[in-house]
């Protein structure tokens, strides 16, 4: 059986994109493809049906990852679809605590809770700011993606 996680952020065309995107490639590169669902998705419901921003998506190429994905807003049974939903910063946590069903199956964590060098912080919003804040991203998102394939790759899976 997969371990099917969800990214999730707010507006789904920035960061959760890119961590879907990073998080898939590092899963692939260990050959672990068929050992993971990924997806991601949105707090809010501005960007539905949106490509991933066209800076984010020109950061990831030229680290040789294309996003691919189009936004979708988070919804409460994505709580029992998937394993792992994990936020990129403290408000989407939040947003996607107060929404969780009673007994859900996914466990909902900050992202950066798997943070080796900055545990429990957030991923920052690119969005509004500049050029190089998409760079950023891509280099929390692969460091923290790394450490969090190793923490939860299936047992006997193990490369
Ligand atoms: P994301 O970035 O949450 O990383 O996708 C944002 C994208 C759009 C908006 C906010 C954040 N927005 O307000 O439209």
């Amino acid at each position: 059986m997969a371990i099917r996680i969800l990214f999730v952020c707010l507006g789904n065309i920035c960061r959760s994109p890119a961590a879907e995107g990073v998080f898939r490639r590092l899963a692939d590169e260990a050959g672990l493809t068929d050992s993971f669902e990924i997806d991601s998705a949105g707090t809010g419901s501005w960007h539905i049906g949106d490509t991933a921003d066209r800076r984010m998506r020109a950061a990831a190429r030229r680290r040789g990852i294309e996003l691919t994905s189009l936004a979708r807003q988070v919804t409460r049974e994505d709580f029992n679809r998937f394993d792992w939903i994990l936020a990129m910063d403290a408000s989407n946590l939040h947003h996607l605590q107060a929404m969780a069903p009673r007994g859900a199956r996914a466990q909902v964590r900050l992202f950066r809770d798997f943070d080796p060098e900055a545990p429990g912080t957030d991923v920052p919003d690119p969005y509004f700011g500049e050029a190089d804040g998409f760079d950023e991203v891509l280099d929390i998102v692969t460091r923290t993606a790394r450490a969090l394939l190793d923490e939860i790759v299936p047992e006997g899976r193990r490369p």
